[in-house]
Order: C-alpha cells, then sequence, then structure tokens
C-alpha cells in the first residue's frame, strides 16, 4: 500500500477478529452504531461494551441527546453525523450555531470528547441502495466549521463521509480519479478539508465493488485465498480493500492532496461464510 490506513472503522457488532491480515490500523479503531434496529441497545451499555473491549471510537448516526449524556467523562472519541433532513431546513448560520451549541458545544463541556462532525452522508453517492444526490454538502460543511470555531471547538473536525462510487472505474489503483460529474464539488470539499485540517472519510465495501467490477469474488475477503492479483507498477494487490484505498490514495494525489488524511469510516468486511452459506 501505498499509505499507512490511520484508522478503520466497521459496523456494530462486526467480529474484531478480521482485523489481523494484511491490514494495519494505525492509530486506532472504532465502531458504528446506527439506532434504527428492531432491538436498540441502551447507551448506557453500549458505553459498557466499548469500555470493555477497549473500542475508544464510536460513530452515531443520530446526535441523540440521551446517547450523548452516556459519553459524558467516558474519554471514547465520538463522531457525530448531520443529518441531511435537519440539513435541508437550515437557512441561515445561526441555525447551524443553535444545533451545534446545543449537541455539541453543551456535552463537550459535559465532557464529552468529539472528534468529528460529519455533514450528512454520502452526498455524491449514485449506488442503488441509497437516495436521490443531496445537493449543498459544501455550503452546510462551511456552514458547521463556522459554528464549531464560534464555539472555539478547534480540535472537532468537519468532514463527509463518500462512498467509492465517487470514484471512477479503474483496472488499476493508479488510474483512480473522481467521476467527472461531481468533480467540480469533490475539488471545493477538498479544499475546504485540506484548509481546515479535516480527513478524506471513505466507506468501503469490498463486496459491493468486487461485483461492479467482475472481478474474482475471493479477491474481496481478506484471507489472502484468492488466486486474483492485481500488478500496478511496483504494488502486487491481492485484496480488493487494499485496491479500492490505493485508488483513492491516487485520486487525491491528482486532485493535489496526496498527503491528506484518510480514514475508513466504515468498512463491510467480507465473511467468507456470506459465500458459502449462499
Ligand atoms: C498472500 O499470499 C501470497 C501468495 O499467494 C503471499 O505471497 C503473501 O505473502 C500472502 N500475504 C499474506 C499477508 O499472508
Ligand atoms: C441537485 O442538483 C441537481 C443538479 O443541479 C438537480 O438535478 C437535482 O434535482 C438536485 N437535487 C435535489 C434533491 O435538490
Ligand atoms: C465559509 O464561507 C464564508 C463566506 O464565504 C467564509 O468567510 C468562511 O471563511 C468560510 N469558512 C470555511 C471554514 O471555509
Ligand atoms: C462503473 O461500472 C458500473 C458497473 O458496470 C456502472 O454501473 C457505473 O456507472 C460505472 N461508473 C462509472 C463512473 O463509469
Ligand atoms: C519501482 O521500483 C523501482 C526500484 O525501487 C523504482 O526505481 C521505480 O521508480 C518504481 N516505479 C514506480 C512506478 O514507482
Ligand atoms: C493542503 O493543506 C496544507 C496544509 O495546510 C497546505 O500546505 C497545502 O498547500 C494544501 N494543499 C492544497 C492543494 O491546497
Amino acid at each position: 500500500m501505498n499509505k499507512k490506513i490511520s484508522s478503520l472503522w466497521i459496523s456494530f457488532l462486526m467480529s474484531l477478529i478480521f482485523l489481523s491480515g494484511d491490514i494495519h490500523v494505525g492509530a486506532y479503531l472504532g465502531i458504528n452504531w446506527g439506532r434504527t434496529a428492531t432491538q436498540t441497545f441502551v447507551p448506557s451499555m453500549v458505553v459498557d461494551l466499548l469500555l470493555q473491549n477497549g473500542i475508544p471510537e464510536l460513530r452515531l448516526f443520530q446526535p441523540s441527546l440521551n446517547v450523548l449524556d452516556a459519553f459524558a467523562d467516558t474519554n471514547i472519541g465520538l463522531a457525530i453525523t448531520l443529518q441531511e433532513n435537519f440539513l435541508r431546513n437550515v437557512v441561515e448560520q445561526k441555525q447551524m450555531d443553535d444545533y451545534i451549541h446545543e449537541r455539541v458545544k453543551v456535552y463537550s463541556d459535559k465532557g464529552v470528547k468529539f472528534r468529528y462532525v460529519y455533514v450528512g452522508n454520502e452526498p455524491f453517492t449514485k449506488a442503488l441502495y441509497m437516495k436521490k444526490q443531496f445537493n449543498g454538502t459544501i455550503r452546510y460543511l462551511n456552514m458547521t466549521r463556522d459554528a464549531l470555531d464560534s464555539f472555539n471547538l478547534l480540535d472537532i473536525k468537519a468532514t463527509t463521509p463518500h462512498f467509492t462510487d465517487v470514484l471512477i472505474n479503474v483496472t488499476k489503483p493508479s488510474q483512480g480519479d473522481f467521476r467527472e460529474d461531481i468533480k467540480e464539488k469533490m475539488l471545493k470539499f477538498l479544499d475546504c478539508i485540506n484548509r481546515t485540517g479535516a480527513p478524506f472519510v471513505v466507506h468501503i465495501f469490498p463486496i459491493y465493488t468486487v461485483y461492479r467490477y467482475g472481478f474474482d469474488v475471493d479477491f474481496a475477503f481478506f484471507d489472502n485465498k484468492s488466486k486474483f492479483k492485481i500488478i500496478d507498477g511496483n504494488n502486487t494487490y491481492t485484496n480488493l480493500f487494499t485496491f479500492i484505498y490505493d485508488t483513492l490514495v491516487s485520486a487525491l494525489a491528482k486532485a493535489g492532496y496526496g498527503d491528506m488524511e484518510i480514514v475508513v469510516g466504515q468498512n463491510w468486511l467480507a465473511y467468507r461464510w456470506i459465500c458459502e452459506c449462499k
């Protein structure tokens, strides 16, 4: 791989065992907690699970007040998501300031350790399971940053996670680039996060990509059983995860951001049994 992965987030309830192998997690491992489920967890229980298992980071999809309360003085780093149904109604800066005050400033004062505010989620995706494109990301990102700055919350970074379909289809990672139809917006987005020291957050789903590219399915798994390889210059790829990751690195480098920090915000790890049980 060209670059070290600075962090890797997996979805809640997925086993951590799968993180051995050729992926090196540089800084930390986090968990995504979506609360749209038939069995919802009591926030304090989730905090206990995280502490017992030494998980230092959590992403929340909704910054609900009772959930935030449970994280006061836990030292667990939080990423919260500003949902599109909230953002759509934001017309002026004051609304954003009020929201950031209520959900971030107040709880930060109570000892909640916020690390990221995610402004929307995968706004440029074209994947079928998602909604139509969401406009206004750069404007809302700007407003969020300004709101955080106005409360002097300089260490909390504002960014927006992207799905890998912001990239063009490639046969080799070095061909990596952003999709033509969103390139202009992406360049503005990159300028904003680079200026404000925020990372590029990417969601990587190897199983989705392996079908889309028509690669050997084994290439999506981490167990290194795939005979399928892709050679690109001096790099040999035996796993789709590193292939996708380096494709993003190439795209960022072409846009002038080869050194930008990348956070793998979601990674739906491919379990071998998914295929064996079909
Ligand atoms: C994966 O397998 C190849 C041979 O097929 C080997 O060269 C490589 O070292 C293996 N990688 C890991 C991480 O085990
Ligand atoms: C977003 O902008 C595009 C192009 O300007 C437009 O076609 C689309 O309808 C807009 N989507 C929404 C949800 O406003
Ligand atoms: C947001 O936009 C305003 C007006 O263009 C500008 O003054 C401010 O610096 C921008 N903030 C960020 C964080 O880009
Ligand atoms: C990539 O390939 C998939 C599957 O063939 C196609 O649906 C998609 O539109 C392609 N994306 C681009 C950016 O060309
Ligand atoms: C491949 O490695 C050789 C030897 O280390 C180096 O000289 C060359 O520049 C590398 N090529 C690429 C494309 O990185
Ligand atoms: C990104 O930010 C760094 C650090 O502030 C700066 O040195 C660099 O010029 C920026 N890159 C671009 C392409 O603006």
